[in-house]
C-alpha cells in the first residue's frame, strides 16, 4: 500500500487537487493500492493561525511515499510568507533536488506555434531546486527609504550542480534521450556559469552516447518558441528553470496541461502541476485540471505504477482528441466535468 499526502492549498489548487484525488480513488477502485489523508496547509490556515506548517508536520509528511500538492497563493498574504514555508518548505527541507518539469505536445491543434503541426515537441527541464537565487540568503538595509539595499545571493554549490547534472544525464539515457543542453548566463554571471559548465563537461564525458551544448538562457528562451523540437532534455539553475518551465507549458497548451514532479531519488517526492493558485478564475469553475492529473501520472510512474500512469495520460489525450476540456484549452466543460468524464473512461 502507497500513502499519499495530499495538499490541496489556495485557489485553484483547491479545485483541482479534488479531480486529481478522484482518479486516484478511480484507480484505487480497480484495485490499485493507494491510500491518501488530506493535510490543510495553505492560506485558508495561516491567516486563522498564524502557523503555516511546523516542522512536526514536516516530519509527518517525511512518513508518506508521496506528496500531492495543488498550489499555494493567495492576495490575502501578499508577501507570500506561507507559500514560501510551505512549497519552498517541503523542497529544502527534503531536499528535493530534482525539479523535473515535462513539456509534451499531445495534440498540434494546442501549439500556438505555427509548426506545430510538423515538428514534436517533448522536452523536459531538469530545474536545479535547492539553490540558486532560492537559498534565501541575502538581506535589506535602510529598508523604507531612498538608500534601500536588497541583496538577494545566487548560491551555487559543486554538489549542488554536479548532482542536477547528474540526474539530466541520468534520465537522458534511461529515456534515450539524443541531447542535453545546459542553460546559463555565464556571459554575465561568469563565477555561477564557469561552475556549471565545468560541471557540465566533467559529468558529460562519461555519458558518451549522449550530446551536449551549453546555450545561453536569454538566447533559449527566444530558440524554444522558434525551434522548440531541437530541444530534448535542458538543465537549468532554480529561476531559468522556473522561467523556461512556464514558456515550454505555453509551446504545448499551457500551464493547465503542466505537470512537474520534485524529486530526491530514494526519497518521498513532491508531486505538483507547475501552475500557481490563479486567483483570477478561483472559484469560476474554469481551472483546467488536466495539469493535475497529468501530476498524478508523473506521481504513479515514480511510484512504480507504470501501467496505470500510462492509462491517465491515455484518458487525458483522449479527451483532447474529444475537446472534453475547459475553455483554455477550447472546450465548454467545468472542471468537476472535465475530471468525472477523465474517471469514466479510466474506471
Ligand atoms: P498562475 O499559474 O496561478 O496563473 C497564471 C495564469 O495562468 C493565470 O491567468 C491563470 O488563470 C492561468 N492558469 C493557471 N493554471 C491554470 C489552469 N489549471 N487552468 C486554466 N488557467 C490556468 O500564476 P500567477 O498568477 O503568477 O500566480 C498566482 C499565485 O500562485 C501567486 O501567489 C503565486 O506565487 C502562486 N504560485 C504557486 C505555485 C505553486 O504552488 N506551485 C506555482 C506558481 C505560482
Ligand atoms: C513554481 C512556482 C514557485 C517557484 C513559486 C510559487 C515560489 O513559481 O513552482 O514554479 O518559483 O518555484
Ligand atoms: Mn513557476
Amino acid at each position: 500500500m502507497k500513502n499519499i499526502a495530499v495538499i490541496p492549498g489556495d485557489g485553484i489548487g483547491v479545485e483541482v487537487t479534488r479531480e486529481a484525488v478522484r482518479v486516484l480513488d478511480t484507480l484505487a477502485a480497480r484495485g490499485l493500492p493507494l491510500a491518501h489523508r488530506t493535510f490543510d496547509f495553505g492560506a485558508e490556515r495561516y491567516l486563522r493561525t498564524g502557523s503555516a506548517i511546523t516542522d512536526a508536520e514536516l516530519d509527518t509528511l517525511g512518513g508518506f511515499d508521496a506528496i500531492f500538492l495543488g498550489a499555494i497563493g493567495d492576495p490575502r498574504v501578499p508577501d507570500h510568507a506561507h507559500a514560501r514555508a510551505i512549497l519552498l518548505g517541503m523542497r529544502f527541507h527534503f531536499d528535493l533536488y530534482i525539479n523535473l518539469r515535462p513539456a509534451r505536445l499531445m495534440d498540434p491543434a494546442l501549439s500556438p506555434l505555427r509548426s506545430a503541426d510538423t515538428e514534436p515537441i517533448d522536452i523536459v527541464i531538469f530545474r536545479e531546486n535547492t539553490e540558486g537565487v532560492y537559498a534565501g540568503l541575502g538581506g535589506r538595509l535602510r529598508r523604507g527609504t531612498v538608500d534601500e539595499i536588497a541583496i538577494e545571493e545566487d548560491v551555487n554549490t559543486y554538489r549542488g550542480v554536479e548532482r542536477i547534472i547528474r540526474a539530466a544525464f541520468d534520465y537522458a539515457v534511461r529515456h534515450q534521450r539524443r541531447r542535453v543542453t545546459l542553460t546559463d548566463k555565464a556571459n554575465a554571471m561568469p563565477n555561477a556559469g564557469g561552475l556549471w559548465r565545468r560541471v557540465f563537461a566533467e559529468v558529460g564525458a562519461s555519458y558518451r552516447g549522449v550530446e551536449r551544448e551549453a546555450v545561453y538562457a536569454d538566447a533559449l528562451a527566444m530558440d524554444l518558441v522558434r525551434r522548440p523540437s531541437r530541444y530534448d532534455v535542458i538543465v537549468a539553475p532554480n529561476l531559468f528553470g522556473d522561467l523556461l518551465s512556464d514558456l515550454t507549458a505555453a509551446l504545448v497548451g499551457g500551464l493547465g496541461l503542466a505537470p512537474s514532479a520534485n524529486l530526491h531519488p530514494g526519497r518521498p517526492g513532491l508531486f505538483e502541476p507547475v501552475h500557481g493558485s490563479a486567483p483570477d478564475i478561483a472559484g469560476t469553475g474554469r481551472a483546467n485540471p488536466l495539469a493535475a492529473i497529468l501530476t498524478v501520472a508523473l506521481m504513479l510512474s515514480e511510484l512504480g505504477f507504470e501501467e496505470d500512469a500510462g492509462r491517465v495520460r491515455h484518458a487525458v489525450e483522449s479527451a483532447l482528441q474529444r475537446r472534453e476540456t475547459t475553455p483554455d484549452l477550447g472546450g465548454a466543460l467545468r472542471t468537476e466535468e472535465v475530471g468525472a468524464r477523465l474517471c469514466v473512461s479510466i474506471a
